[in-house]
């Protein structure tokens, strides 16, 4: 049987994607989890825990709905067991972003690109999880590689269609593809109307579609990017998750991303505008990266995974750029940077998906299996906010209680949310919540990180410790190193 260089590739991509699934045990952020699985489960179960953005309706149902889908069919199929269904999203994210890569191979024709893809630490430490920044970097490269590029034989708009979707699932995505839609308008030989007229279409039946499904889930009249960008400016919500300094994504950001390409980066920066004409694409792609880094940075909220998108494009352009530079490269320079590139990639990729936060993950393998044969449980999570998935890691209608992180949405000058006034004295709060309240029911779990414990010493006395669980090794202020859980006596 002869089969194809084309197949093979797609194969080997799926394969090293399917392999990450299992070597990736930790939790990166809460949104993998919150704005996806939990949301998909509630959807597709009936029970769950929604955070305030969908109380307040400023997020797009789009996502995990096609999740809930999924979580539906096994439903029917009696196949929903808690490892399929927290492994079997990964493997469709898996999927996903090998076709992804696969696609943007095809276009680049680049080994390179490809292999510095697939090693790359963070695109494999994110490439299988639930997030949303996972699926828009998959995409943009698929949209990438049919974009009708001056230089190219493609003239079709289809990539609008994805773009469109990528829209929906994440509004903030038209900041990539402003540009890029701009740069088809002007460079394209067709009519300009016609074109517009086709842009408009897509977009409306984009919106339009958009729209409905939101109103259909929130069972109201939705437009949730406009909500969003109420609710951000009414609060200023952005400030609370964290501010960063104005070139952190050039400082800190791109570099922990490209890694020892980061250099090269800056080289082939240089290069391009050297030489635009040669480098056509590239000069097109830095402009993109140039104007979305711009407008990132603009907003006082910064994280890693917001680069994501941006990543397929920065390693194109190390990687095709150099070969006019690895002309002066002596063959054992080469050789080096080759080594140190595995090197500086394998190591962080492993200790960041066996090692670091996967505590959390771990937790809630031993919680199902701790109440899985009893019932009335009640479990008390004593952590910051969403520091573990919740009902999709159970999936059992149990009563939970995790400190909320709710923005201000009070008059109240001296707001501080649940978790903030927890930490500021957690005793107090116990006091508050459960010892002068006869009605509520006393937790039979209580989950706490281990600087907590001390603090906590008279609560804990009806409690005995029943497991100690390994988070990190640094954790972040008011995490800790060790997650303990203490069963009722
Ligand atoms: C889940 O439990 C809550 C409280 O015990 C109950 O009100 C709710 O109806 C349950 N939901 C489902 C789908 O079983
Ligand atoms: C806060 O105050 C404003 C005006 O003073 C009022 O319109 C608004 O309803 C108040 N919000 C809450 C949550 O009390
Ligand atoms: C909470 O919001 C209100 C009005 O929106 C404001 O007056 C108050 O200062 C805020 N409190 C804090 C702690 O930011
Ligand atoms: C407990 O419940 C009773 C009746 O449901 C109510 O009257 C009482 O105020 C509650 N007590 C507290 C401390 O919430």
């Amino acid at each position: 049987m002869h089969i194809s260089k084309k197949t093979k590739v797609l194969s080997c991509l799926i394969i090293w994607r399917l392999i990450s699934v299992f070597v990736v045990q930790t939790a990166h952020v809460p949104d993998e989890y919150w704005q996806s699985l939990e949301v998909a489960h509630r959807l597709a179960f009936g029970y769950g825990y929604l955070t305030w953005e969908w109380v307040m309706k400023i997020r797009s149902y789009t996502y995990p709905v096609l999740l809930s889908i999924m979580y539906r069919t096994l439903a029917l199929t009696s196949l929903d067991y808690v490892i399929i269904l927290t492994v079997l999203p990964r493997i469709f994210q898996a999927v996903i972003s090998a076709y992804g890569e696969y696609k943007f191979y095809k276009w680049t024709k680049n080994k390179w690109t490809l292999y510095s893809l697939c090693i790359n630490w963070y695109w494999y430490y994110c490439a299988t999880r639930t997030l949303i920044n996972t699926v828009e970097t998959a995409f943009t490269m698929i949209a990438l590689s049919i974009f009708p590029w001056r230089d190219s034989n493609i003239k079709s708009v289809r990539y609008l269609w994805i773009v469109g979707f990528l829209c929906m699932i994440r509004p903030t995505a038209a900041i990539i593809w402003l540009p890029l839609c701009l740069y088809h308008l002007c460079t394209s030989l067709q009519n300009k109307l016609m074109l517009i007229r086709q842009y408009s279409i897509i977009c409306a039946i984009c919106c339009f579609s958009s729209i409905l499904l939101d109103s259909y889930y929130y069972g109201m009249l939705i437009i949730s990017p406009w909500e969003f960008f109420r609710v951000n400016v009414l609060y200023k919500i952005g400030d609370l998750y964290g501010t960063q300094h104005l070139l952190w994504y050039i400082i800190c950001g791109l570099p922990v991303l490209l890694g020892c390409y980061y250099i090269i980066f800056l080289l082939c920066i240089y290069q391009i505008m050297k030489h635009s004409s040669i480098f056509h694409r590239q000069a097109v792609m830095l402009i993109v990266i140039g104007w979305t880094l711009g407008v990132y940075s603009l907003l006082p909220h910064k994280e890693f995974r917001f680069l994501l998108p941006l990543l397929p494009m920065c390693l194109y352009i190390c990687t095709s750029c150099t070969f006019s530079l690895n002309v002066k490269f002596i063959k054992t320079a080469k050789k080096s940077f080759v080594g140190l590139l595995i090197l500086t990639n394998v190591l962080p990729g492993l200790y960041f998906s066996l090692i670091h936060q996967r505590g959390s993950l771990d937790l809630m393998n031993l919680l199902h299996k701790e109440i899985i044969n009893t019932d009335n449980n009640n479990i008390l999570f004593l952590t910051p906010c969403h520091a573990t998935p919740l009902y999709s890691y159970l999936h059992m209608n149990v009563s939970t209680k995790i400190l909320t992180c709710e923005p201000n949405f009070t008059n109240n000058t001296n707001y501080m949310d649940e978790a903030d006034i927890f930490f500021a004295n957690p005793m107090q709060w116990l006091d508050k919540t459960y010892n002068s309240n006869k009605n509520i029911t006393i937790p039979n779990y209580v989950i706490s990180f281990d600087h907590i414990v001390p603090k906590i010493g008279r609560f804990l006395k009806q409690y005995q410790l029943s497991s100690q669980i390994f988070y990190a090794h640094f954790p972040q202020l008011n995490y800790g190193k060790y997650i303990y859980v203490y069963k009722r006596k």
